[in-house]
């Protein structure tokens, strides 16, 4: 059974009638920019602006300390073209990756990074059919993701996900004003009618995020983050639901009639993860996944520890540490020394700081472009190449993540966690 019952029916559909184009790869690659996207502009002099995140529209203006950017100037422009501030600096205009969306909006919670989402996902191994592959009456792939926040981990499993999903319908877009005057058709007006098709297309998904969070309020902003990604190219595969797993899950065994598990993955990204271990199992498929994620190594021996002790049906497959292999940016770029010389004598001032002050990263890095701008000089007009790791760009994120199986509880005497400890042994 398919479920849509719990979800904020208008708000959802609302959202569904606003997305008119294709947003994916290939549409993307030479689309002029248009009013109600969202573009990331970087200025053009400095390599280590990682850029703001705009939201166009076409009669607003966008202030940076160096000037202010037209939004009708970026408007019928294609991705890398240029932009100039009323100043005259320059901005390059791009389309921001699912990465730099994630790291650039505003947030009210500390998001899982982009490196850490992408290593979750894929430790989930989520394969799903495309809709023409899966026969009718399928029921659909079901995850749940306890712990929405930001709403960055939310997008990541729903592009995972995503091409499980039929095409929306072609809707016109419907306002509440407009309803008055909708043509109405064999007793029926066309907003009831378009409402109707979301509900068809909805319940014919084969793969559905449930994202659910306690605070209402990470809720909506996690919606609005969701939505707000190429236009909500991801959103309808993406239910959005405020409670707690325990509530969650009782409630849907409830509004599905029914006792069997309909979740194949269901990931915690919450304080107390071990609290819910036991509701979780009542609604995870057999083989299916668990994965908790935690910033301490501590909370996921609490939930080994729980496991074993309630024996639960669970078979530990594997705990990692995200975070630790460092993915570094690096500054790869060609540079004339000339050019890079007088910039460097222009910023050869004396070192002004004391010793006392705690060490900034950017500006340590100006002090070691201005070293390396001495030293390129020497080879007078050749072009040289700067290669090294971008500094000032802290490695983030990081954490635990462990993965379970759910067994058959039958097979619970198989389990490790359950059998009892070996003796205790002393070498000699
Ligand atoms: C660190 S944030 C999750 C970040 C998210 N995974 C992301 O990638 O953006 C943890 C979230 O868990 C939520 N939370 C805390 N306790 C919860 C509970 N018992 N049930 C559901 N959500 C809870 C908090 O409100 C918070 O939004």
């Amino acid at each position: 059974m398919r479920c849509s019952g719990l979800i904020a029916r208008t708000s959802a559909q609302l959202h569904l009638h606003s997305i008119k184009r294709s947003f994916a790869t290939s549409s993307f690659l030479r689309r002029a920019f248009q009013d109600g996207d969202v573009v990331l502009l970087k200025d053009k002099k400095a390599a280590s602006h990682e850029g703001v995140l705009v939201k166009l529209q076409a009669a607003k203006q966008t202030h940076t300390h160096r000037g202010n950017l037209a939004h009708a100037d970026i408007i019928g422009k294609e991705p890398r073209q240029l932009v100039h501030s009323t100043r005259g600096n320059a901005y390059r205009i791009h389309e921001p990756t699912l990465a730099e969306y994630v790291r650039l909006t505003p947030r009210l919670v500390t998001p899982i990074y982009p490196s850490d989402a992408n290593l979750i996902v894929s430790l989930l191994d989520l394969h799903v059919e495309t809709p023409s592959e899966s026969p009718n009456g399928n029921s659909p792939v079901e995850i749940l993701e306890a712990g929405t926040g930001h709403g960055a981990l939310t997008l990541h499993l729903a592009r995972a996900i995503h091409a499980a999903n039929p095409r929306l319908p072609k809707l016109q877009n419907y306002t509440s004003e407009q309803e008055a005057e909708d043509p109405v058709y064999l007793g029926e007006s066309m907003a009831d009618l378009q409402d109707a098709n979301i509900e068809t297309w909805r319940a014919n998904r084969g793969a559905i995020v449930h994202t659910l969070d306690i605070s209402g309020k990470h809720s909506k902003h996690a919606r609005k983050i969701v939505e707000g990604f190429r236009h909500g190219m991801y959103a309808g595969s993406v239910d959005f639901h405020v409670g707690d797993p325990a509530s969650w899950i009782t409630e849907q065994l409830k509004v599905r009639k029914t006792e069997d598990p309909f979740l194949s993955h269901v990931l915690l990204d919450l304080p107390g993860a071990d609290s819910y271990l036991d509701v979780v199992a009542s609604a995870l498929q057999v083989n299916g996944l668990l994965a908790v994620f935690n910033p301490s190594i501590t909370q996921i021996v609490e939930c080994v520890e729980k496991i074993r002790k309630d024996r639960m049906p669970y078979l530990l497959d594997q705990v990692v540490e995200l975070g630790a292999s460092t993915i570094r940016e690096w500054d790869v770029r060609a540079v004339r020394p000339r050019a890079t010389l007088r910039k460097a004598e222009l910023k050869d001032t004396p070192d002004s700081s004391s010793g006392d002050e705690p060490i900034d990263p950017v500006k340590g890095q100006e002090a070691r472009d201005n070293e390396l701008a001495r030293d390129l000089a020497k080879n007078e007009e050749k072009w040289a190449m700067v290669c090294r790791p971008k500094a000032g760009l802290e490695v983030v994120g990081g954490g635990f993540i462990a993965l379970w199986r759910k067994m058959e509880p039958a097979n619970l005497s198989e389990s490790p966690e359950a059998s009892p400890a070996p003796a205790a042994t002393e070498e000699a």
